[in-house]
């Protein structure tokens, strides 16, 4: 086959904020770089996020970076790596700067700085207030950023390859990153991007589950990427539930509607996070009110008909404050379930929203390969930043407003070593056949022609599998039997067939790839959670529910390869700081 090939310094697959704010800083000191995106920039989850970025300006309370390190801390259960933490609050301050001179239209507060509310796992300060610390563009605040980052981009002259998806990494003999090879979706027709360094930034895989707040591009590919190129996932077992998804629908109600006032009741009229969590109330961190949901519908005090969710009130905040600052959430409410949630309470429910394990990298976003023995090695040449990654700023649960915060951070932070990598790396290291063998093969096993099951079958039954098996609750017996499920899953994908082998926008091919991805991320769920016998975090074993420091202060680390787990003492990675021993958590 002829293949055509294009040479980049920089190839960056995904062009949600981490890969945008990279490309821009790349792209700004004169590199060519190539932004490949499986969708219209602008249409990349980021624009999704709602509720704000956190950052210690002390706008509107007195504030430090040190808090917002400690409430991250806490937040991750004491998972999360405290010198990439201690990185990201840190640079959290001038990261919004830098994002409000690029013209992000932040909303203000009276005196015209940025507005910012408080969000889960603040702490209180002296005065019993709830820090507030997540800067928002009313509530569509990834919106307001991902369309700033884009225009910058198209300033800077990056290029952009939109709609062509990235089938497989490129990697030579020595592991080194050659770049892509990827597939323009509107054509059929496959290209080998070279590059000398590549940077994964292709978000998060929330689509695994059946009920999820994630976009449906959210299928994992730049993790089981990692997988097949025979690198590890880290953490994989701490999947986060947002609290408040619309009730049997799965979409986002911003953490910031609780920011605002909003509070929660059961079928009694009963605020019942009191007794789940006296002090921080609904502003506790999401896994511990996701639980308390989940808990109070199995105790019988849902509300509706089925007893199946219970309400979110904001109708005591007045007209004004919702409209005003939760437009979007209005217009899912009326959208969604034909109410205003100014004047009746919102059905909501737990719903899958966050990955905080990923494709391990350290603070400078470079992919880590764990060694079996000895220091860990860099995979030369490759990054990843944001959702897909794991550096671990979150440990075991991420607050909300870190996440934004983590892609611009960290997205930022590999720009600046690719910097550093191009100038010591200076030429194009040579491709051959071989090397793209394996991703060619790929796309050449969706061409086999004959009956089969169709692809949105298999992964219809795989996102319920993850739902039933690996989700807010947990229990060896439960996974267990998904992994069982889940292994058959993967022989019927073997056996599964495109009906249409058309070649220009055809959709179901894409999806078919998709699949293998989610497949792969979604054993490295399953396996690392049943692995850790502990409850930390997001992860929460009803047969083990005590935190384990003893023997699981560590991270998880998943292969491929005979979907082997091992786990890793917690600091395999240098650490600047040990502010913060591990504590009972709560709130
Ligand atoms: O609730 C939210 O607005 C979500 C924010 C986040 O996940 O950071």
């Amino acid at each position: 086959m002829d293949l055509q090939h294009r040479h980049f310094d920089a190839l960056i697959i995904g062009a949600g904020g981490a890969g945008l704010n990279a490309a821009l800083r790349l792209a700004s000191a004169d590199y060519r770089v190539a932004v490949v995106s499986k969708v219209f920039p602008t249409r990349s989850h980021t624009v999704a996020a709602q509720g704000g970025v956190n950052a210690a300006l002390a706008n509107v309370l007195p504030d430090n970076w040190h808090w917002h390190m400690f409430d991250t801390v806490k937040g991750s259960d004491y998972l999360g790596d405290q010198d990439a933490i201690e990185t990201m609050c840190r640079e959290a301050i001038p990261t919004v700067y830098e994002l409000e001179h690029a013209g992000v239209p932040f909303s203000r507060l009276e005196n015209g700085k940025i507005y910012q509310r408080a969000f889960g796992g603040m702490s209180q300060n002296f005065g019993g207030e709830q820090a507030a610390r997540t800067c928002a563009a009313a509530d569509r605040t990834g919106h307001a950023i991902l369309h700033t980052l884009y225009q910058q981009n198209i300033r800077a002259r990056t290029h952009f390859f939109d709609e062509v998806f990235a089938v497989d990494l490129l990697r030579d003999e020595d592991g080194v990153a050659l770049g892509a090879l990827v597939l323009d979706i509107a054509t059929g027709e496959p290209l080998v991007i070279e590059a000398k360094t590549t940077l994964i930034a292709t978000g998060g895989y929330g689509q695994v589950f059946r009920t999820c707040t994630n976009a449906f591009i959210n299928t994992g590919d730049g993790m089981a990427m990692a997988l097949r190129a025979g690198l590890p996932l880290q953490d994989m077992e701490f999947y986060q539930f947002h609290p408040t998804g619309v009730a049997g629908k799965g979409m986002l109600i911003t953490e910031g509607a609780r920011g605002e006032g909003g509070y929660l009741i059961n079928a009694t009229g009963e605020r019942f996070m009191e007794r789940y969590a006296p002090k921080a109330l609904d502003l506790a961190s999401r896994d511990v009110v996701a639980r308390a949901i989940v808990t109070e519908i199995r105790a019988g005090r849902g509300c509706g008909p089925q007893r199946d969710h219970v309400l979110l009130k904001l109708d005591h905040l007045g007209a004004d404050v919702v409209h005003q600052r939760l437009p979007g959430i209005v217009d899912i409410c009326r959208v969604f379930q034909g109410i205003d949630p100014a004047e009746k309470p919102i059905p909501v429910f737990p719903t899958a929203h966050y990955a905080m394990g990923g494709i391990p990298t350290d603070r400078a976003a470079r992919v880590v390969a764990p060694a079996r023995h000895g220091p860990e090695e860099y995979v030369p040449g490759l990054y990843a930043a944001g959702e897909c990654a794991c550096v671990s700023v979150h440990g075991a649960n991420r607050l909300g407003g870190n996440s934004l915060l983590d892609i611009l951070v960290f997205g930022r932070a590999a720009g600046q070593d690719i910097e550093r990598y191009l100038s010591e790396n200076p030429n194009h290291r040579p491709l051959t056949a071989n090397h793209l063998e394996p991703a060619l093969a790929r796309l050449a096993r969706w061409e086999r022609q004959g009956d089969g099951e169709p692809v949105h079958v298999v992964k219809a039954d795989l996102r319920k599998l993850m739902e039933d098996h690996c989700g807010v609750f947990r229990d060896h017996d439960t996974m267990t039997q998904g992994i069982e499920k889940l292994r058959a899953l993967r022989a019927r994908v073997e056996s599964a067939r495109l009906q249409d082998h058309s070649r220009t926008f055809n959709t179901a091919r894409i999806e078919a790839l998709e699949l293998d991805n989610l497949v792969d991320v979604g054993m490295a769920t399953l396996a690392t959670a049943l692995a850790r016998e502990e409850s930390r975090g997001a992860h929460s074993r009803v047969d083990f529910p005590e935190r384990d420091d003893v023997h699981w202060m560590k991270h998880s680390l998943f292969w491929r390869e005979g979907d082997r787990v091992e786990a890793k003492p917690v600091r395999t990675k240098p650490l600047t700081v040990d502010s913060f021993p591990p504590k009972a958590r709560v709130y």
